[in-house]
Order: C-alpha cells, then sequence, then structure tokens
C-alpha cells in the first residue's frame, strides 16, 4: 500500500496530539493512577471479596464514590467490578449510610457510627446474609468518600482485608489548604506554574482541573480551601468575583471542600489610588474601623451577599497589620476587636475567621521572634469562639528548622490553627527534594509542657489539651499549573503528608512516605525501601546544607533561594540575614537567651531553663538562642566551628548520595519520571554546596579558623 505525504502527515498529527493524553506516567494522577496490582495472591484475594460495588442512596458525592470505587478498583484488578444496586449471591464491596443503605442499616452499627461524627467511616469484613462483603458504612456521604479513599490506599498498599475492621476519623476539624494566589495568576511563593483559577474564564467556563483538585484533596480528607493570597485583593468580595467564587464552591462541595477567601481589613473604603497598594477597598467609606457602626454594617451586608451565593461558605482568612496589610490597629483597636466585628458578621451563617499570628512590628520588641507572643496572649479570652488565631509552626518565618512558637500552649482560651507550608519557600522551592513530614512530626510531637508532660504541639491542635470548641490545621499549597501539579514530582508527597497528618497526626513519616511511593512510583520492595531511605533524611540534609545548628534567615533577599549571609542594607533591619546570624569575631548566632533578647521566657519550663543555658539548649537549636564562641564545645566533642564545617558538609554528601541512590533506580521507574527527577537531584547538589561553600566562606571571615577536611 502507497501512502501519500497526506496521509503521513494525518498519522505524524495524530500521535502527535494523542501522545501526551497517553503519557501515563506525567504525574497528573498524583497518588491516584491505580495501576494494575502484581502480586496474583493478593490479587486473587482481592477478586474474590469485590465480585461487585454495591452502592444505596443517592447523591452527587455518592455519585462520585461510585465513579472512583469502581475506576479505582477496575483499574488495580484489572477485571470489570459491576456496580449494583443490590447484593447478589457472591462477595461485594457495599457502601452506605444507614439511612439510605438498607444493608448497613441492618447491620446496625449505630453505636460505633455515633463515635465518628461527621467525616468518619467504617470498613469491616462482615456477613450479609451468609454473603462475605466488605463494608464503607458511615454518617454522611462525605464520610464515605473518605472511606473509599482509604480502602482504595489500602489496596494499593497491598494489604491484605480478610477480617478488616478500621474505624477512622479526623483528629482534626478544619483541614485547610491556603493558596497564595494572586488575580494575575501568579502565586506568591509558588513554584509550580501559574495559579489553578482561572479568574478571567469564570464563571463562564469551568476548567476540569477544578475538579481534579477537589479529588485529589478529598482523597486526603482536606476539607476546605483559602483560594486567595493572605495579600488579599479586596476584587474577590465585589458582585462580579462571588459569581466566580461561587462556581469553584459549586464543584468543591460534593467533594467535601468548603471554599474560604482571603480578605482585606480595608476593604469598605475606596479604592486606592494605586492599585498595587496593600491598602484600600472596594467600597465608599472613609474608615474601616471595627467598631464603627457604617463599617460593621458594611461587613454584614457583603457576608449576607457571600452567603446568598455560596450557603456553605466557610470564612474569612485575614493578615492584618502585617508587612504593610491594614487591620484594627490602623485605628487603635486591637485584633480582638477586628476579628469579633467579622466574627459577629459571619457566626449566623455558620462561618469563621481565621486571623492570622503572622505579625512582627518592630515597636514591640527588637527581636523579631518575640513579637507575635507578646501581641497575642494578653488577648487570650477576648476573641469571639467562631475564631480561629492562626500561627506558622516556628516564631519567624518557614525558615528550614525553627523550635515552635511559643504560642502554642499559652492560649487556652482562643483555638491556635496550626499554619504549615507546604510550598517550599525557604527549603528549595520546586527545586529540592525535601520530603517535610518530618519537619512537621518535630513540631506536632514538640512537647510544650504548657500543662506539664504530654502538652504536645499536636494536642494543643487537635484541641485535647484545652478542650477548643473548634479545631484546625492549615498548608500553604504547592499546587498549580504545572501538569504534575507541584513542579517536582517529589513536591507532591508534601501536600500528600499534610493531608494525611491533618488526618490523623499520629501517622508516622515512614508509614507516609510509604504509602506514596507505593501509590506513586513503585510497589517493588527495593524501589520503595531505596526511594524512602532517600525521603527520610532529606529535610534534615536540607537544614544541614542551608541552615544548620539554629541558624535561619541567611537566604537571597526577596527571592529567598540560594544563601546570602552578608546581606545587610534592607528598607527593614529584620529581613536582612545579619541581623538573625550576628557573626563575628567571637562567635555565632542570635542572643536569645534572658542575657539577650530573653525570648527563652517565653516557652514554658522546662524548655525555658533547657533553652536558656547553652550548656543545655539542644544543638539543633544553638544558634538561634545563643551566641557560641567559635570553640564552644559542642555536644559531639567537635567546636562550634567544626561543627558547623561538618554539617555543611554532611548536608551536601546526602545530597550526593540521593542522586547516587536514584540512579540506581533507572530500570524500575518509567523514563520521563526518572529523567525529571534526576536532572533536579543535579541542580540540588550544584545549589547545596552552593550554600556551603557561600556560607562558610562568609563566616570563616569571622571564626578565622581553616575549613577542614571531610572524607
Ligand atoms: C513570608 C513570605 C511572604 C508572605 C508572608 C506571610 O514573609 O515571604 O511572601 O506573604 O510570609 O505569611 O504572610
Amino acid at each position: 500500500m502507497k501512502l501519500s505525504l497526506q496521509h503521513v502527515l494525518i498519522v505524524i498529527l495524530i500521535v502527535v496530539s494523542v501522545c501526551p493524553m497517553i503519557s501515563a506516567d506525567d504525574g497528573y494522577n498524583l497518588w491516584m493512577s491505580y495501576r494494575k496490582l502484581d502480586d496474583s495472591a493478593i490479587l486473587k484475594e482481592y477478586k474474590q471479596a469485590f465480585s461487585s460495588i454495591v452502592i444505596e442512596g443517592d447523591s452527587e458525592t455518592l455519585g462520585i464514590v461510585r465513579e472512583e470505587v469502581k475506576k479505582g478498583l477496575e483499574g488495580l484488578l484489572g477485571a470489570d467490578v459491576p456496580v449494583l444496586s443490590t447484593l447478589s449471591k457472591s462477595a461485594a464491596l457495599v457502601i452506605g449510610t444507614s439511612s439510605q443503605s438498607q444493608v448497613i442499616q441492618e447491620l446496625n452499627f449505630s453505636n460505633e457510627l455515633t463515635l465518628l461524627g461527621r467525616d468518619g467511616f467504617l470498613i469491616r469484613s462482615v456477613k450479609v446474609k451468609g454473603i462475605p462483603a466488605i463494608i464503607i458504612a458511615a454518617n454522611e456521604d462525605v464520610g464515605l468518600l473518605y472511606g473509599s479513599f482509604h480502602l482504595l490506599r489500602l489496596i494499593q498498599n497491598g494489604q491484605s482485608l480478610t477480617d478488616v475492621n478500621i474505624h477512622s476519623k479526623p483528629r482534626i476539624q478544619y483541614r485547610l489548604l491556603n493558596h497564595w494566589d494572586n488575580l494575575d495568576r501568579s502565586v506568591e511563593r509558588g513554584y509550580a506554574g501559574k495559579s489553578l483559577w482561572k479568574w478571567d474564564e469564570l464563571p463562564g467556563t469551568v476548567d476540569t482541573r477544578y475538579k481534579d483538585y477537589a479529588r485529589a484533596n478529598a482523597s486526603l480528607g482536606i476539607n476546605g480551601t483559602a483560594v486567595n493570597n493572605v495579600n488579599a485583593n479586596p476584587i474577590f468580595l465585589t458582585a462580579k468575583y462571588i459569581a466566580k467564587l461561587k462556581v469553584l464552591a459549586d464543584v468543591f462541595r460534593p467533594y467535601g471542600i468548603k471554599l474560604f477567601v482571603s480578605i482585606r481589613f480595608s476593604s469598605p473604603l475606596r479604592p486606592a489610588s494605586n492599585r498595587n497598594s496593600r491598602r484600600g477597598g472596594i467600597g465608599s467609606l472613609e474608615t474601616a474601623d471595627p467598631l464603627d457602626p457604617d463599617v460593621r454594617r458594611w461587613w454584614k451586608e457583603k457576608i449576607k451577599e457571600v452567603y446568598q451565593s455560596i450557603p456553605d461558605f466557610g470564612g474569612f482568612l485575614v493578615k492584618a497589620n502585617s508587612e504593610g496589610m491594614p487591620g484594627p490597629q490602623d485605628y487603635n483597636r486591637s485584633h480582638a476587636e477586628g476579628a469579633n466585628m467579622l466574627a459577629e458578621a459571619l457566626a449566623p451563617y455558620g462561618g469563621i475567621v481565621i486571623w492570622r499570628a503572622f505579625v512582627y512590628d518592630a515597636d514591640v520588641d527588637p527581636d523579631r521572634a518575640k513579637r507575635a507572643y507578646m501581641e497575642f496572649v494578653p488577648l487570650d479570652g477576648q476573641f469571639h469562639n467562631n475564631i480561629f488565631v492562626q500561627s506558622k509552626n516556628g516564631p519567624i518565618d518557614f525558615q528550614p528548622r525553627e523550635p515552635i512558637q511559643p504560642l502554642f500552649g499559652a492560649m487556652p482560651k482562643t483555638p491556635l490553627m496550626l499554619e504549615l507550608q507546604i510550598t517550599q519557600e525557604y527549603l528549595g522551592h520546586s527545586k529540592h527534594l525535601v520530603f517535610l513530614a518530618p519537619m512537621w512530626k518535630e513540631c506536632l510531637d514538640f512537647d510544650t509542657y504548657a500543662k506539664g508532660q504530654n502538652s504536645q504541639v499536636s494536642r494543643v491542635i487537635d484541641g485535647s489539651l484545652h478542650n477548643y470548641p473548634m479545631t484546625g490545621i492549615a498548608g500553604v499549597a504547592n499546587t498549580g499549573s504545572d501538569r504534575n501539579w507541584c513542579g517536582h514530582l517529589f513536591a507532591q508527597a508534601n501536600w500528600y503528608a499534610f493531608g494525611r497528618l491533618a488526618w490523623d497526626h499520629n501517622l508516622s513519616s515512614e508509614e507516609i512516605a510509604e504509602e506514596w511511593i507505593r501509590m506513586t512510583l513503585s510497589r517493588n520492595d527495593d524501589v520503595v525501601k531505596t526511594v524512602k531511605s532517600m525521603m527520610i533524611g532529606s529535610w534534615e540534609a536540607c537544614v544541614n546544607y542551608m541552615t544548620p545548628l539554629g541558624l535561619h534567615h541567611i537566604m537571597q533577599a526577596g527571592f529567598h533561594y540560594g544563601p546570602q549571609p552578608s546581606y545587610a542594607k534592607s528598607s527593614r533591619l529584620d529581613w536582612t540575614s545579619v541581623y538573625y546570624h550576628r557573626a563575628d569575631s567571637v562567635g555565632l548566632g542570635f542572643n536569645r537567651s534572658s542575657s539577650g533578647s530573653n525570648a527563652t521566657s517565653q516557652y514554658f519550663p522546662p524548655w525555658r531553663q533547657r533553652f536558656d543555658k547553652i550548656e543545655t539548649c539542644p544543638d539543633e537549636y544553638l544558634l538561634w538562642f545563643h551566641h557560641a564562641r567559635w570553640d564552644h564545645k559542642m555536644q559531639s566533642g567537635r567546636t562550634l566551628w567544626d561543627e558547623l564545617c561538618y554539617r555543611y558538609n554532611i548536608g551536601v554528601d546526602y545530597v550526593k548520595e540521593m542522586r547516587r541512590k536514584w540512579t540506581t533506580l533507572e530500570k524500575d521507574i518509567d523514563p520521563d519520571r526518572f529523567s525529571h527527577v534526576q536532572e533536579k537531584l543535579a541542580t540540588q547538589e550544584k545549589d547545596a554546596a552552593i550554600w556551603r561553600d557561600t556560607c562558610l566562606g562568609y563566616f570563616q571571615k569571622f571564626s578565622k579558623m581553616p575549613i577542614p577536611e571531610y572524607n
């Protein structure tokens, strides 16, 4: 057969246009690619257990459950799995709430279900009239959705379901993402392309990705999202944008996700003449004073308008009196007075205020690390009960490692929401492989001693320590328009880890890493072991090659990527590097002990004393709390200078080792992903060495000591 040029061109065109779609491993499917299982024994068990899926009842959420479970099981088992509305004669998966499913009702799990609340679920193997079944039962459809994703996770991890009996409910009520996304689709501290939200196209065109985003979050139990930057543009509260927000809220709702909006406190004011200014609003008032009756009316009306379009609207996230954002202090009112005004207007609809504690007014104290505590602790008890105060994990700003923010434990009457940063602003952007679960676990597991032993940050956050009326955790998102969502394939693991910890902070970093690897990369035990060994130490390695021993904030100004320890001139002293590291001929570090800024006094005993004394301060926080002499003896027996050199070196070595390990996996990982990660690791190795050489070269000017050889 002869092919004309036209035919050949058509064939090329078809191949070119189909190719991107058939590249199954471009990362788009995240941890939900549902590749067929290859272990024949477990496959046999699953095939026997799931000859059909029975779902009784009807709702949009159940429609999603039906689609997901069918797709998941068929992919994983490589076989047809019919969805039926009643049980047949062979073993089945039965999914339902007692109110909609007769099978579940007859099994009478009501006692257990009452303990599981709105979001929890049961997965159990039972017999229904002699027929073996695995059931997913919950009180609400959203619980069934979470249960279904959980079952699919167990199957993806090859876990046996013989006699399965799982009760699961989230330990934290509000599990939110915070997007720092702007109107023009740029993302503040975003490293994965543009914003997912196409404001220009909304409300008319609804990108299919909105649904896929909601699905990914629901698979982890994330149940809310603030879609715009905390450096908020007030335009989001105009009628035009409320109509756009409504469309997103409608897409998210059946996935159990509530929409939140970051607002600008000065919204009732006239627009600012300079569009880039952080001041001004969308109204016509002369003031935004929270005690002014017109201002209060303005917010009430605005909130009513929002709820008319979005009846289950979550509420407002507020950055006030921070980094140039307006706030109640502009009118001599307190944070509590500002937050309470909004909370009162949101309360009738069940909305909440999330008021950020990221404030560092230089007039409050010369030490930035102390400021948030000093401003917020005196306000404990003054906030209405639908207000969270949201605080970053550390007292400065998402540094590679910080001691915890001492607010945790110190505000027993105010629900504190923990803010973690999933996007790697200070941890190598989407270029470095840094698995953040160990960092978050270090924070969550930290015992504040607020009420004696066993007063971990996790217990502050989940409300069990102070009996908070509501509980929450937020992660600053790392998602964007990149095909693989997060820029770096391994950055997906951080989104995954955030969601899993938000559901259950008792999970270990190892468990989370292993799940993610099996679901995303490979189920081969050797591969899992190798990749896990890369991930687990990657955060500590990053701390070592960037800011070991408690160093902090010595990165490139503004960009926050490479090192710039020499940075000394800025409009604010507390944006420079020299303010933080204080290197001089005597030594290195910020004296925050009682002989210095006395930030140590903000911690509960015994930490107060342990941090305060250089002899008892843990090495990882030494230079955070102390100005230590260059010849200070470390716990390792080395001098500070030698230890610093050693840490920078082992940080770089770890990256080299990650690169070597990855190379051994070439045969086991699909080629696109393999080379994507390989290239990133090469960059990371180069960057890690730059960090080491720049910082040691700079600090050596002060220590005047030789850099030892480490082999
Ligand atoms: C950091 C970050 C800013 C962000 C701010 C915040 O300072 O660099 O981009 O706006 O935190 O959390 O509000």
